[in-house]
């Protein structure tokens, strides 16, 4: 038996539900928030990777899923959306759109060659947003509000809000130089990863997942002592934002993110909840104010974050909100030769109005029939055979109430439209 490959998984049809509600909540909020859907390419060239998340990150060091085309070019299956988003609006030039700035979102698998475990798959989907084309402070305020309020939407509020600043270019620079030195004494106590991302990129270290209760790193120094006037400035006006909206948020000195491309603002919403083990962090973002100009674009700020989507499923483990049953609104019970009688076309003249309708297709017994119409929890069965037929008639049955009516087959449509309009129905359906 060929068997699907390790880290990937089948999202089946009751589970597909539940994918289908956090999604249809996400389009929902990011149109009162006015962001607008961007689909990119699932692979892209390689080096767009390289050059964005980062050739320390442990990304591109050792997660990407990369092969060579029969053109003999590097591609890479997406490990994130950001990147191939500043492509994008760099080639489709966005940045000159006059509605500025862009606020985009989107939704889809990403790929990254990690360790499996709940809550950490090699695919895996991210819905994600970014605001490009502003530098102000606000946005970062929008965009962490935005995802505060999906997490309200959806009815997580056991959740605790990170945020931090790495500062601008300078900021950055120099606060990288002193923790090189602060780390250089003591570089033979830190993991044999963090010895290596000593030298390529400091930063790194204070985000390894392996020391991240050494004491080393918990008392180094922090990014926000070492703002110029400028992101200070810009740090501050985001928190006051934030306390404006009245959010809860801590600064966490230490949070530096795992991708190369931040300046600024970073942040993080862990969940609390039991079910997501030690993968908690549902959200990661912040600002990354130069990305677009690396990619060789016009000077562009932005700022925006990515979800974990099978972590939030995680997080609604058990949640009402996920619990649904699932309806239709009526099966067809064929008593004779479907075929002839035209039972076909009334099926489907239904369905023409919206009716969610369902029939057998094994030759099943009446009695197998009926089963099979609880099985899918239909609201009413439809009952007809070849004497209906002469008759122009069609018996309609409440499978709650057991009552049964005849209805004649031109009012059948309205019939049943009236009957569920009385009623409540889970598919949110204009019928009901
Ligand atoms: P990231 O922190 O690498 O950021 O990923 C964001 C979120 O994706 C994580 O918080 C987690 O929920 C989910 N995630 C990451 N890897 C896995 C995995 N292997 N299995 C399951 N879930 C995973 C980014 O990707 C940035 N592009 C976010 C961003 C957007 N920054 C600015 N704009």
């Amino acid at each position: 038996m060929i068997r699907r490959i390790k880290g990937t998984y089948d999202i089946l049809p009751e589970e597909a539900e539940k994918w289908q509600k956090i999604e249809d909540v996400m389009r929902k909020v990011a149109r009162i928030f006015n962001f607008k859907e961007i689909r990119t390419p699932i692979f892209e060239a390689s080096e767009l990777f390289h050059r964005s998340v980062g050739e320390s990150s442990d990304i591109v060091k050792k997660e990407t899923y990369d092969f060579e085309d029969r053109g003999k070019r590097s591609n890479t299956l997406r490990p994130e959306g950001t990147a191939p988003i500043a492509r994008a609006v760099i080639e489709n030039k966005l940045y000159a759109d006059p509605a500025q700035p862009q606020k985009l979102y989107y939704f889809g698998p990403m790929f990254r060659y990690e360790r499996p475990q709940k809550g950490r798959q090699r695919q895996f989907h991210q819905f994600g947003a970014e605001i490009i084309g502003s530098a102000s402070p606000l946005v970062d305020v929008e965009i962490i509000n935005f995802a505060l309020t999906y997490l309200k939407a959806l009815g997580i509020d056991d959740v605790i809000v990170k945020v931090n600043s790495l500062g601008d270019k300078a900021s950055k620079e120099n606060y990288i130089k002193v923790l090189r030195e602060y780390l250089e004494p003591n570089i033979n106590e830190l993991c044999q990863d963090c010895q290596r991302r000593h030298e390529e990129n400091p930063l790194r270290v204070l985000d390894c997942k392996v020391d991240q209760k050494n004491p080393i790193l918990l008392n180094a120094p922090k990014p926000v002592d070492y703002l110029t006037d400028e992101a200070r400035y810009h740090f501050d006006h985001v928190v006051q934002g934030l306390e404006s909206l009245q959010l809860d948020f801590e600064i966490d000195g230490n949070l530096v993110r795992g991708l190369d491309y931040y300046t600024h603002t970073v942040f993080e919403i862990q969940s609390q909840s039991d079910s997501l083990g030690s993968q908690s962090t549902l959200v990661g973002g912040g600002r990354y104010n130069h990305l677009i100009e690396e990619l060789d674009g016009p000077d562009t700020p932005a700022v925006g974050f990515a979800f974990g989507a099978e972590r939030l499923l995680l997080a609604l483990e058990n949640s009402p909100v996920l619990e649904s049953k699932s309806e239709i609104h009526a099966y067809f019970i064929s008593l004779d030769n479907i075929f002839t009688n035209e039972g076909l076309k009334i099926i489907n003249d239904l369905r023409m109005g919206g009716i969610l309708i369902d029939y057998d297709f094994l030759n099943r017994s009446l009695k197998a029939q009926f089963k099979q119409a609880d099985r899918l929890n239909a609201k009413f069965y439809l009952i007809y055979g070849e004497k209906e037929a002469k008759e122009g008639i069609i018996n309609v049955k409440d499978s709650e109430t057991g009552e049964q009516v005849p209805v004649k087959i031109d009012d059948l449509y309205d019939y049943l439209l009236k009957q569920l309009k009385g009623g409540s129905c889970s598919n949110g359906c204009s019928g009901c």
